[in-house]
């Protein structure tokens, strides 16, 4: 017999171009252990519903778990002659026990099976990328923690705005990513429904029981509509969006450690564990961990494409380009593990240069905000009003080449001369930050008690 599946019919060898194409084992061998479940929980449900012997569905068992050792030991043999994981498997099954092996795909097309495995598969790694990104997380509110009342300047449109602390600003991604992880969370619950026993396109006539297989490898429930179930990538798609959001994140973040390592910056250091050095500038320390996390978004963002492309004409069922569905999977979940820890990895390297940002966060009229606001609290002045003459005293100060809190007095009662000597009291970065108490505001009473809540929560 033939080790071609559907030897029956065909009387002449495939093309080499052809296998060319066709093959996939290069790539969907890493499916092996999700196949070797789908298929033991497949056979003995097959067994429980008499539909082959008891016998059979053990020596299936027995033979799939000498499968899926030699794979792990790397004694297992690939070839492209037997085009994918399914086959493999099979073909070495009927090596070990024989005719039984055969019994195995009654009631089960590789459709329903691939459907199954990548499921599994994106399953697990959501498991994986989850743990790994509360591992970030926890490296981030750790630094905030420690840096909670550490004043750096804060930007809108990279132009300096108000001073925040660098607790607050490391805080943000925490929240980002925990959207991230929640997205992920969401993928993971509406992708938990089995295809197996969808059979090629339209159900079976044995008389399988598929709730028995979505249990045993760990579904809520199965698929209520088989063409649904063998010809829907969704769950793929929705995990690389989330993917590619998260990576988008990291990417944001990445950029700020460019930004923020580059000496004309100087706000942090990066120690030569997470920095690389130049073949010709002896002087260079380049941050090559950033860069490469800011550029592997690109690649995430890039398999959502591909795979909203090779779907978005697809009429149904199954059609051969769903094999398509695998590499920029398994690349993009792998890809964002290495980036979310490696950026794990960098945020717990990275060294505050506190008095850099301090005097940095000093300059650029950077209180401006809080002089209106104390025309507005101590002298009842409209807040617009406030603005225009916090606005001219900015234009007076900038001609005088001085920053607002070391602009004389008097020359402020000139603009207004309600102004008195307590207006110095705000406006230094310490009590700027010190005074944005509001819920959500960058305070380091806030950064405190927001780092802290995570720290505990992420312990769990
Ligand atoms: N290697 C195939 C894939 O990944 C398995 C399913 C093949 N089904 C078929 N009808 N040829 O999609």
């Amino acid at each position: 017999m033939t080790k071609r599946m559907w030897g029956g019919l065909f009387g002449q060898e495939p093309d080499a171009i052809l296998e060319a194409i066709n093959a996939s084992i290069d790539f969907d061998r890493h499916l092996f252990a999700q196949d070797i479940s789908g298929s033991k929980a497949h056979a003995s449900m097959l067994a429980k519903q008499g539909i082959i012997a008891a016998d059979d569905a053990k020596k299936i068992a027995r033979g799939l778990d000498t499968i899926l050792s030699e794979i792990k030991k790397g004694k297992f043999k690939f070839s492209s002659a037997l085009e994918d994981i399914h086959t493999h498997v099979e073909a070495r099954l009927r090596d070990l026990i024989g005719p039984a092996a055969g019994r195995l795909h009654t009631a089960r097309s590789r459709n329903d099976q691939v459907a199954t495995d990548l499921r599994l598969y994106v399953r697990d790694a959501i498991d994986r990328l989850d743990t790994d990104i509360a591992g970030l997380q926890h490296a981030l509110a750790k630094k905030a923690l420690k840096h909670a009342g550490v004043v750096m300047p804060g930007f809108t449109h990279l132009q300096p705005a108000q001073p925040v602390t660098f607790g607050h600003h490391l805080l943000a991604y925490v929240e980002m990513l925990a959207r991230d992880r929640g997205r992920l969370a969401d993928a993971r619950k509406r992708m938990n429904e089995s295809p197996l026993g969808a059979a090629a396109l339209a159900g079976t006539s044995f008389k399988i029981n598929r709730d028995m297989t979505a249990k045993t490898l760990g579904f809520d429930r199965p698929m209520a509509n088989s063409l649904d179930a063998v010809s829907s990538r969704d769950f793929a798609i929705e995990t690389l969006a989330a993917a590619s959001i998260a990576a988008t994140h990291l990417s944001r973040f990445a950029e700020e450690i460019v930004i923020w390592t580059s000496p004309s910056f100087g706000f942090v250091k990066l120690s030569d564990r997470f920095t690389t050095g130049s073949s010709i500038m002896p002087q260079k320390r380049n941050p090559d961990a950033a860069e490469l996390v800011r550029g592997k978004a690109g690649r995430i963002i890039g398999s959502l494409v591909q795979l909203l492309v090779v779907l978005k004409g697809l009429p149904l069922a199954y059609a051969k380009d769903l094999q398509e569905d695998k590499e920029s999977v398994f690349d993009a979940l792998d890809t964002l593990s290495l980036v979310v820890n490696a950026t794990a990895g960098m945020v717990k390297d990275l060294e505050p240069d506190a008095k850099r940002m301090k005097a940095l966060a000093s300059t650029g009229f950077s209180t401006a905000t809080d002089l209106a606001d104390w025309l507005v609290q101590r002298l009842k002045i409209p807040f617009r009003e406030a603005h225009e003459i916090t606005g001219k005293i900015v234009a007076k100060a900038t001609k005088a080449g001085v920053e607002l809190h070391e602009f004389p007095l008097a020359d402020m009662q000139a603009v207004d001369k309600r102004i008195n000597k307590d207006v110095f009291s705000v406006l230094s970065v310490e009590s700027s930050v010190k005074s944005r108490t509001s819920f959500g505001g960058t305070s380091p009473v806030n950064v405190r008690s927001q780092a802290g809540k995570w720290l505990k929560k992420l312990k769990k």
